[in-house]
């Protein structure tokens, strides 16, 4: 695709661009950890439920994203950033980090990051590596003392940073959207916000997205067999 020194790319992304780098997708293979529907782990009535359960299932998920590398996915979008720079933006839902391992920048994570942890009372926020496995080995804020939580946002919870991302959304010429559902909101939203705005809207992944009507373009392929000519 050409792009023009008017374009201002907007581009988000979902579990799908890190499935090529061996991260299971949420709604993929069942959407089961350990016998759990990942809805019962992500959630604060899960939390409050059983936090050991939960800080195992983001301890994993921890091992898992270390031990991944980035794909020629997020590779592709990291250089479309460098030619574009401030005119590119790149919104993902993954926690992972595989996006600024590739050299993305601009990045914003709405669905908060593996590598963060914060305290339930007074929100106290520290990158954290740990794995958390045992009931005993539960992590207690460093400031007050509380328990310390996945700087994760959850089901029912409000995604983070919501003004910035509706600001550059409403600057965009291209709304690029790779490997997401279309199930969960406010981000299977954004289609209809561009197409509001009369943004040009593409979408990239194996297969159509629950909200594919509303794209003007729907690229069928994975995001490495695609994004490497796409944004090239
Ligand atoms: N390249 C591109 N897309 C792919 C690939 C691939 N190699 N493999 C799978 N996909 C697509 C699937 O076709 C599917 O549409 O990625 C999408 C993954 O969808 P979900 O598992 O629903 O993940 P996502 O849309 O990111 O989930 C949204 O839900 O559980 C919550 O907070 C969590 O951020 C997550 C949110």
């Amino acid at each position: 695709m050409e792009w023009s020194a008017e374009d201002r790319v907007f581009v988000l992304t979902g579990a799908g661009i890190s499935a090529e780098s061996g991260l299971a997708t949420f709604r993929g293979s069942g959407g089961l950890w350990d016998g759990h529907r990942v809805e019962e782990v992500a959630t604060p009535e899960a939390w409050r439920a059983n936090p050991e359960l939960v800080w195992r299932f983001y301890s994993m998920r921890r091992r898992d994203a270390m031990a991944a590398q980035p794909n020629a996915g997020h590779k592709a979008l990291a250089m479309l950033e460098a030619r574009l720079g401030e005119r590119f933006y790149l919104c993902t839902q993954n926690v992972d980090d595989l996006h600024e391992r590739a050299g993305s920048r601009r990045v914003h994570h709405m669905h908060g990051t593996l590598f963060m942890s914060r305290c339930v009372r007074c929100g106290e926020l520290f990158a954290d590596r740990e794995m958390y496995e045992t009931a005993a080995a539960l992590p207690k804020c460093g400031v007050c003392g509380q328990a310390v939580r996945p700087h994760i946002v959850w089901f029912g919870e409000i995604p983070l940073g919501m003004d910035d991302i509706y600001d550059e959304l409403y600057q965009a010429t291209v709304v690029l959207v790779v490997g997401t559902s279309g199930s969960v909101y406010p981000a299977a939203g954004f289609v209809e916000i561009a197409n509001e705005r009369r943004i040009k809207t593409i979408y990239v992944g194996p297969e159509e997205p629950l909200n594919a009507y509303a794209f003007d373009e729907i690229v069928l392929g994975t995001a490495v067999e695609v994004l490497p000519g796409l944004v090239g």
